[in-house]
């Protein structure tokens, strides 16, 4: 039984990450004229700042523009684990793809959590960066040989991976592995330092500036929704999701995943350590020093963005499993991230396409966006400033995908084509009857519409057909948001873009009734 009323504690507040609440909001300006740079970034988070800083420091023109505020998006709703141990994954890379594409994986994210050490150290970033150790563990008897092979193939990479029959916490488990030495931090107070220096060393920073296309050439043109253009030498994708996607495909070749966190306070002291269980859905946990006393981040419930019917279920199952671990006195933040997969686990970072020679993307960072972001950042800005890079092959957007990879991701990805023709045929209500706070699909004078009935009564209409390739989209109760199942596009109830592939809004014309 939750010591803490779950409806009460969690519903009554809309979701709001503790890293957005507990930092100040930036302001940068939006583009208002057409610039020139040498390197245009799109995408003010994680991968968008560090490859910005990389370069600027080598002393290019670098301008980043981003469609909402910087650190907004998933680098503001991530759990920040900066560790190399990815859940389960050094003995996958290793059968599938062979041990010179695992080391390339294993030394491009151990540098990275030395790049952002050696940040935080030679800029004196106050961003609470600890270093702490990182376990996988299972709880259930199948996964034991699974975590038995993970510490076998981490180590014959040289990850000083080691065994554990028992942790901190108070589980009983059967097997967990410990990765020493791994870090974690507050990842606004990070990248918002960054930022700044960035901003100092002569960077640009335009916000509220959405790119809507970009045009190929030796010095490549981005267009902004507001008519603005940005023509640089170089541009780079690290918008997450890379808009520009027909190039290379990218819509059949990433899948949208949605997971949940709940930030909590417990009776007890935490016993430190990061944990993730190897068990599906998994279980995520990590403290968090603040100003309200020692936080708890219980994360995980993942899906696929825009299947399931009742959202709000996972983070009751969160509440149920933290209870059941801890003795949970509060629970103070709530809120969802959404990650992209690419067919063989491995993200995309470096040119689009073989035939796009100055034009970069850096996506696909499953959930371990924090060192591979800063991997990326450091594939790409290697390749504009050197043209080469040693973990080119690992990350590189246009290698070969082994036939096993490719298998899963058709299984993974196989539900889109069914969304673009069954939801435009699944029947529809013809009530608009909606309690407040209530969201569904509806007909109204025979036109297919989204419905949301705010805390005030107002009824919020929108098209549910989506910008992006045109899929059905389908209510999130848990974030009230309007999710396409087909790449990940999220809109507000209002119809504002909540996050791409889409660059166009779907409000109505015709607002409430
Ligand atoms: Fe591609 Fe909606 S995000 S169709």
């Amino acid at each position: 039984m939750c010591s803490v009323n779950f409806e009460k504690k969690i519903f009554v507040n809309p979701p709001q990450p503790y890293w957005i609440a507990s930092t100040d909001i930036t302001n940068y300006p939006a583009l208002e004229e057409d610039i020139t740079a040498d390197v245009a970034i799109i995408g003010g988070g994680m991968a968008g700042i560090v490859t910005a800083w990389l370069l600027v420091e080598k002393g290019l023109r670098v301008v980043i523009i981003d469609a909402d505020r910087i650190i907004s998006g998933t680098s503001g709703h991530t759990t920040a684990k900066i560790t190399s141990q990815h859940a389960l994954i050094y003995d996958n890379i290793k059968t599938k793809l062979g041990e010179e594409m695992a080391k390339q994986y294993v030394e491009a994210n151990e540098t990275a959590i030395k790049i952002i050490s050696d940040l935080v150290e030679k800029n004196n970033i106050d961003c609470d960066f600890q270093r702490t150790d990182a376990y996988v563990y299972t709880q259930e008897d199948k996964y034991v040989e699974k975590i038995l092979r993970e510490i076998e193939a981490a180590s014959s990479l040289g990850i000083e991976a080691e065994y554990r029959d028992k942790i901190d916490l108070p589980i009983e488990i059967k097997v967990a592995e410990c990765f020493r030495n791994q870090a974690q931090f507050h990842p606004r107070k990070f990248l918002l330092a960054l930022a700044d220096k960035f901003v100092e060393r002569g960077g640009q920073i335009f916000e509220n500036t959405r790119a809507v296309d970009v045009q190929e050439g030796s010095k490549a043109v981005v267009l902004t929704e507001n008519g603005k253009k940005v023509t640089a030498e170089n541009v780079i994708l690290a918008s997450h999701y890379p808009f520009y996607d027909k190039p290379g495909l990218y819509f059949t070749r990433l899948y949208p995943e949605r997971s949940y966190i709940l930030c909590i306070k417990i009776k007890d002291s935490y016993p430190g350590g990061m944990y993730i269980s190897a068990e599906d859905p998994g279980r995520s946990l990590r403290s968090v020093p603040s100003g309200e006393g020692e936080l708890i981040l219980v994360g995980g419930e993942h899906h696929k963005t825009g299947h399931g019917d009742n959202m709000a279920k996972h983070y009751e199952n969160l509440l149920q499993f933290a209870d059941r671990v801890f003795e949970v006195e509060d629970v103070l933040y709530r809120w969802s991230a959404q990650d992209y997969t690419t067919a063989d686990e491995i993200p995309y970072a470096g040119r689009l396409t073989s035939k796009t020679p100055n034009i970069y993307v850096a996506t696909g960072f499953r959930k371990w966006g924090m060192t591979n972001s800063v991997a990326a950042a450091r594939v790409i800005s290697d390749l504009i400033t050197t043209g080469n890079s040693s973990w080119h092959d690992v990350y590189n957007p246009s290698r070969f995908t082994p036939a096993a990879s490719a298998k899963n991701f058709i299984v993974e990805n196989a539900d889109v084509a069914k969304q673009l023709i069954t939801g435009k045929l699944a029947p529809v209500p013809e009530d608009i009857e909606l309690e407040p706070g209530e969201g569904k699909i509806v007909e109204i004078r025979s036109e297919k519409a989204g419905a949301f009935r705010d805390e005030n009564g107002q009824l919020h209409l929108v098209d549910t057909t989506c910008t992006h390739l045109g899929c059905e989209l389908v209510w999130n109760s848990a974030e009230r948001t309007w999710d396409c199942p087909c790449h990940g596009s999220r809109f507000s109830y209002e119809g504002d873009i909540v996050e791409g592939p889409a660059v166009k809004i779907i409000k109505l014309s015709r607002r409430q009734e």
